[in-house]
């Protein structure tokens, strides 16, 4: 191995930088030379990728976003654009590529490594839905951020005795609404894995209102069947039924954007310097990730091929604290 490229594909999410820190400077120790690919696989396809030194990895642990760019890349998905990009590793002689991203990103990093290119995964996505990782990179300041937007709703909803939808993103995982629901104290939790009757709901909020509850707090995930929009809709007639008055508040990208905390900066430092380690071993083919506590390695086939499950016991412990 004498020379690897890096790219970060899909949803931006706090700590990539410090994972494209890790994966440079560990490569560089070894006496290899890192390549970054700009803009994810649609950079690969195009060929956009440039030597990248331990000095061009300076001052962007504490980044959120990415400095290399990230993208959907349809292209990808197809076979030519996966020979094209395969193409642009060749002519820029890279021996193996890290890809740092999601669900999508890594079942394209499957899709690669199946045409004999060695991959290697890094587990990132706020979504925090993939096979093979406990947690994801940036999921943990996502979490901190919509923490944050719950505290201060449930302040001005406290004041005036509403209840508030917010909803949070997971376009098919209500990881970040079901443990930000718990950890912000939420009075119900709307997720995409199990379908919430808005009658259902109404009562929850009703039967809160009468308990003297002073707020009502409903997380939702982006991805359920009745989003916050939704929800909105459903109630916009009848609205004193709920006892309370309703506000609804979309949270969205916010979340993405933030500086990476203290656990998604060491997390992501961990698994990019894993995921050098995993390559110089010989390793290829595989996503690193943390399973309880210890830094592992999943095959690229299991990571697209299966699905995380949420602990659904969650959802009745949500249910339980909201007395
Ligand atoms: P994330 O990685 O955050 O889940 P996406 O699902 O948008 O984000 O995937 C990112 C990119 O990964 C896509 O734009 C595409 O280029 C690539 N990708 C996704 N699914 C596949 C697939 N089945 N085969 C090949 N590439 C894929
Ligand atoms: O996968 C991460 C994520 O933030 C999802 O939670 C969300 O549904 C999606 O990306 C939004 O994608 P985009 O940034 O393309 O609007």
């Amino acid at each position: 191995m004498k020379r690897i490229a890096v790219l970060t594909s899909g949803g931006d999410a706090p700590g990539m930088n410090a994972a494209i820190r890790a994966v440079v400077r560990c490569a560089v120790d070894l006496g290899w030379e890192a390549y970054g690919v700009r803009h994810g696989y649609e950079g690969l396809v195009n060929g956009l990728m440039a030597p990248m030194g331990a000095r061009d990895v300076s001052g962007i642990i504490q980044l959120g976003g990415t400095v290399l760019g990230s993208a959907r890349c349809p292209e990808f998905k197809t076979e030519a654009g996966r020979l094209k990009a395969l193409r642009a590793l060749n002519q820029n002689r890279v021996d193996a590529l890290v890809v740092i991203g999601g669900n999508g990103s890594q079942t394209g990093a499957y899709a690669l490594s199946e045409m004999g290119f060695p991959v290697m995964g890094v587990a990132s996505t706020i979504d925090n839905d993939l096979y093979g990782s406990e947690m994801t990179i940036g999921v943990d300041t996502a979490l901190n951020i919509a923490l944050e937007a719950i505290d201060r709703l449930k302040v001005t909803a406290s004041s005036h005795q509403r209840a508030f939808l917010v909803e949070v993103m997971g376009r098919n995982c209500g990881y970040i609404a079901l443990v930000a629901g718990i950890a912000g104290g939420a009075e119900y939790v709307v997720i995409p894995e199990v379908e919430t009757d808005p009658e259902a709901l109404a009562k929850e909020l009703r039967a809160a209102y009468e308990r003297g509850k002073s707020h009502a707090m409903v997380v939702v995930a982006e991805g359920a069947k009745y989003n916050a929009e939704a929800l909105a809709h459903y109630f916009q007639q009848h609205r004193e039924r709920l006892g309370f008055d309703l506000r609804a508040t979309i949270l969205g990208h916010v979340q993405r954007g933030g500086a990476p905390g203290a656990f998604d900066r060491f997390l992501a430092t961990r698994l990019g310097a894993a995921a050098v380690e995993r390559l110089a071993n010989g390793e290829s083919g595989m996503l690193v990730g943390q399973i309880k506590g210890e830094i592992t390695a999943t095959p690229l086939a299991d990571v697209a091929t299966k699905k995380r499950e949420l602990d659904l016991r969650l959802l009745e412990l949500a249910r339980v604290l909201a007395k």
